[in-house]
């Protein structure tokens, strides 16, 4: 029997006395995409960084593989984020080292992991850049010559590349122009297949989880408000919330 790689149990962080998420609870499973909607402030950001240790819950527990991160030694927990672990920001500058070249952008999360064969490193680095689709001739340049779309999947080669099996990302696609998102939707759906990603991707924008998500959690106001199968959550949605985020009354 297989058990949840990732289980969260009534979690709960405040803001001095505003709630920033509160009674959260779900399980992910290996392979799977959770994905999280509901409007701007509804604690999306708030519960992701909670989750992957970025920030300190008030209450609740967060299980990974069956160890609690919560008690975990925060050098434990580094180690994880290096190795097993991957975070997508929503602005790739908060996710890249601007100043150095997309090469070593992603062969640092190599060197992280001990690798230390610069052959081998810039080898893998060339290769994960053209699995993103960002030319060889590019490895040298820095980010901040690249456009969005490029920075965003330089950001997510960097990730990947240590091969993580849990991934969180924050509106990945946010701020990119449609055709942009499009693309890099197609993309991600791909790697997630490729490598059996579990991911908990936070997004406003329903086509990505339409796309990308097997399960969807709706919040507002810092509460699960529903979940469920993102087919059901969209197509029979249950709560009064859901339904106007669904029918495009809501502008999140
Ligand atoms: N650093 C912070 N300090 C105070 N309040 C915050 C902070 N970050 C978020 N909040 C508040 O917590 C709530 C949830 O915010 P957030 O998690 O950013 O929502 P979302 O990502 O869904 O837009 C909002 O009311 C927001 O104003
Ligand atoms: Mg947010």
């Amino acid at each position: 029997m297989t058990a949840p790689i990732l289980s969260v149990q009534h979690l709960e962080r405040r803001y001095g006395a505003r709630i920033g998420c509160t009674d959260v609870s779900f399980d992910l499973w290996p392979g799977e995409v959770l994905g999280i909607v509901g409007e701007s402030g509804s604690g999306k950001s708030t519960l992701l960084s909670c989750l992957a240790g970025h920030q300190r819950p008030d209450a609740g527990t967060v299980t990974y593989d069956g160890r609690d991160v919560l008690a975990m030694a925060e050098t434990e927990r580094r180690r994880l984020a290096r190795t097993e672990w991957a975070y997508v920001h929503q602005h790739a500058r908060d996710g890249l080292r601007m100043g150095v070249s997309a090469g070593a952008n992603v062969g640092e999360r190599l060197m992280a992991v001990g690798q230390r064969h610069y052959g081998d490193i810039r080898a893998a680095a060339v290769d994960w850049l053209d699995r993103v689709e960002i030319a060889e001739d590019r490895v040298d340049d820095r980010p901040s010559a690249f456009s969005g779309g490029m920075q965003q999947r330089l950001q997510i080669a960097r990730n990947l590349v240590t091969g993580p099996r849990l991934v969180f990302m924050d509106e990945p696609t946010g701020g990119l122009d449609v055709s942009v998102q499009a693309r890099l939707l197609d993309l991600l759906r791909g790697l997630v297949r490729d490598m059996g990603l579990s991911v908990v991707i936070v997004t406003h924008d329903l086509a990505v989880v339409r796309l990308l998500a097997d399960r969807l959690m709706v919040m507002k106001s810092g509460r699960v408000v529903e979940q469920g199968l993102t087919d059901q959550v969209l197509d029979d949605p249950q709560h009064a919330y859901t339904q106007l985020l669904v029918s495009s009354v809501l502008q999140v």
